[in-house]
């Protein structure tokens, strides 16, 4: 049984919540067949979904789970979703560097992105032969939205010969200016590689300032970022650390290094939702709190019944975007695909497939707490 102190108790809960019609209008129902064959799924989410819901989740369950079948369809279905979808209709769970390597490799004709629109995009520029799917257009990044491929061409003229590494958390048009990119689990370890092979001291990271100032504080190499910022992680506070410690002693404090730098500086952790996920698994603490978006403990926890977590809830909205019904209507209605300009797919291409070529980045160089933060040059769309 997982053991969970909801700080805000329900706030994720609302994509978790059906009415008797959203089974209707989709032709489903809790009949004699579904039944027999979902009861045996409810145990992995019977932290999650009280008896009297699962009548209106399991037909939906049940009718994905056929309809990917029918299509060839997988569900890449990110760190971040709900206990149901990521539990029940996920093929291949992970963070974004991991869902970008399936979509490499997987083998089926169609893949349905349970996560936000970059990820979808980096699916099909990966796999531009299979149809990717995004149950929901909208659901966009607070990073992808920061920045343009215009603003990467004005920042290359006023930086000649300094490579620009991009977070993965970028649009297609943006990674297709860039030279490399970088997720959470590599960020460190592209930078570093990026300025020994082009033997240069200075690196631009873009678009996240916190990722970017995370990352400087524990390398030599000069980095210059830019204004944007995860929507998510940006409200959590080092007093937020402080308070927990207080209220919880002995607590384990684990942030994802989108988190402001004083946040890192005080948790006893930092790395990709994937990192935090086997940090947990790994040391199975008596109890921990995550510093990410509020879905991600409900997973862990899943996962860990053992461990005690105190669970703040800072949500994505755009995540949240992501349902059993919409990832019903996508895979039965073939909607909505994701499109990439075939140029801008090629170009995109090469700065993911440079991230790719790196080794694993479980050998790389961490992120660290307990660090001062550093300032950094920080450029914004005026400059
Ligand atoms: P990860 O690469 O750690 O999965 O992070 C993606 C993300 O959007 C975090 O907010
Ligand atoms: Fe973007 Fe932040 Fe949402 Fe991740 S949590 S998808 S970085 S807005």
């Amino acid at each position: 049984m997982a053991r969970i102190i909801d700080t805000a108790p329900g706030c994720d809960m609302p994509a978790l919540r059906r009415t008797p019609s959203a089974l209707e209008v989709r032709g489903l129902s809790y009949s004699d067949e579904v039944k027999a064959e979902t009861d045996h799924l409810y145990e992995e989410v019977k932290d999650f979904i009280t008896p009297m819901e699962w009548p209106g989740i399991a037909p939906l369950v049940h009718g994905i789970n056929k309809l990917k079948e029918e299509r060839n369809a997988v569900i890449l279905a990110h760190n971040y979703m709900t206990p149901d979808i990521f539990n029940l209709v996920g093929d291949f769970r992970g963070d974004s560097l991991q869902l970008a390597r399936e979509a490499a490799n997987v083998d089926a004709e169609v893949i349905v992105q349970a996560g936000v629109h970059f990820m979808a995009e980096t699916s099909k520029i990966l796999a531009p032969e299979k149809t990717v799917l995004i149950p929901d257009m909208e659901a966009g990044c607070s990073l992808a939205e920061s920045i343009t491929g215009a603003d990467i061409r004005l920042i290359k003229q006023k930086y000649p010969g300094i490579p620009v590494v991009t977070y993965v958390n970028t649009t297609a048009d943006v990674k297709a200016e860039t030279d490399v990119c970088c997720t959470s689990s590599n960020a460190v370890q592209v930078v570093e590689h990026v300025a020994a092979e082009w033997g240069v001291d200075k690196v631009i990271l873009i678009p996240d300032k916190y990722l970017a100032r995370n990352v400087a504080a524990v390398t030599d190499v000069e980095i210059i970022t830019w204004d944007g910022r995860c929507e998510v992680h940006e409200q959590f506070t080092a007093d937020d650390i402080h308070g927990l410690r207080e209220a919880h002693p002995g607590v384990l404090i684990l942030a994802h290094p989108e988190c402001p730098p004083d946040v890192l500086e005080a948790a006893d952790f930092a790395g990709s939702t994937s990192a935090l996920s086997n940090y947990v698994s790994e040391r199975s603490p008596n109890k921990v709190v995550l510093l990410t978006e509020c879905s991600m403990s409900d997973n862990v926890a899943s996962a860990n019944p053992e461990v005690e977590f105190v669970k703040p809830c800072n949500l994505c909205p755009h995540m949240k975007r992501i349902t059993l019904e919409n990832i019903f209507d996508a895979l039965k209605d073939m909607k909505h695909e994701v499109l990439i300009d075939e140029d801008v797919r090629l170009e995109a291409k090469k700065a993911i497939d440079a991230m790719l070529a790196l080794p694993n980045p479980k050998t790389a160089r961490p992120f660290e707490t307990g660090l001062a933060p550093k300032d950094i040059e920080t450029l914004s769309p005026a400059a």
